[in-house]
């Protein structure tokens, strides 16, 4: 399918599927499969008692694994895979995908350098590849980015190598974090923990919370945001740093759905650093570098 065609499902889903009962927010997507299959779906929210609420991309996305799926992991196994994406929103400039759609559409794509178009009322359109979008999604065994690191690199990637997870402060405090997560027995996801440094100079830690049924727990980042949002001394606290210990020889960065939530409650100003390690080696990157042109504030209008 021509791209043309490609934008107008995803106008066509958005104008007349999008159910964006609290925001009034209408987005569309549609992405083309590797077996020529092209799926279409707008965004669901609810008026706010409930968390059900997705983003168009994932809501087309689920559709199209229970249609057609398994979709293939990271361009391997499954059935299918999608190489190509157009996103449409009533807003007057083109948006780009929320962190967590990120995580899915990295997951699902055919290839990093699979296309994701956007259009939207006004007349400019932007193109991006999920690989650009986000550049460390965990294409490695485990989740591992090390082999990422290295391809992000070469095309100019932001990012430095730290000597180890222990010589940086943040992530010292988050290795510290890290031994107080809480797993059900069976879990084989290894354990984690996080620290924030705020504008007032404050740290904040989280670590893995998973637990076996409601799946109220969280990352080890979303536990420290959660934990600075409560915390006594702050009103609104505001991060300009953050760090990530992952137990482990396996090297993970922030998850798109982490980098989103930071997004949300970065400082006004600058950028934030973001250090991240496991027991073989740390690395210290910002979070303009790790979620480029981000879905937020701005698009919103808050
Ligand atoms: N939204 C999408 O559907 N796709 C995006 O790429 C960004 C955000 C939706 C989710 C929610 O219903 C509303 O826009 C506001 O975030």
């Amino acid at each position: 399918m021509n791209t043309e065609h490609l934008l107008q499902a995803a106008k066509e889903a958005g104008l007349n599927r999008a159910r964006p009962l609290a925001s009034n927010f209408k987005v569309g997507a549609a992405f083309e499969f590797s077996n020529g299959a092209i799926f279409s779906g707008g965004n669901t929210e609810d008026r706010g008692k409930t968390i059900v609420g997705a983003c168009a991309e994932r809501n087309t996305l689920a559709a199209a694994n229970n249609q057609m799926g398994p979709l293939s992991e990271y361009g391997i196994g499954g059935t299918v895979g999608w190489r190509q994406a157009a996103v449409w929103a009533n807003t007057p400039g083109p948006i780009t995908p929320c962190g967590i759609c990120r995580d899915f559409m990295s997951a699902t794509a055919v290839t990093p350098e699979a296309q994701v178009l956007s259009q939207c009322e006004g007349p400019s359109r932007s193109i991006f590849t999920i690989g650009e979008l986000l550049p460390l999604a965990g294409r490695g065994p485990g989740g591992d980015v090390k082999d990422e690191i290295e391809a992000w690199r070469l095309n100019g990637g932001k990012i430095t190598q730290l000597a180890s997870s222990d010589s940086n402060p943040l992530i010292s405090r988050a290795m510290v974090a890290a031994d107080r997560s809480y797993v059900p027995p069976f879990s084989n996801e290894p354990i984690s923990g996080a620290s924030l440094l705020t504008e007032a100079g404050e740290t904040h830690e989280g670590f893995l919370v998973i637990d076996a049924t409601t799946r109220l727990g969280g990352t080890a980042i979303s536990m420290a945001v959660r934990s600075a949002l409560v915390g006594p001394a702050e009103r609104t606290p505001r991060v300009i740093a953050v760090g990530l210990y992952t137990k482990g020889d396996v090297l993970r960065a922030p998850t798109g759905c982490d980098l989103q939530l930071l997004q949300e409650i970065r400082a006004k100003h600058g950028d934030v650093d973001v250090m991240f390690g496991c027991d073989k080696s740390a690395y210290k990157t910002t979070l303009d570098a790790l979620l480029p042109h981000p879905f937020g504030r701005n698009d919103l209008g808050y």
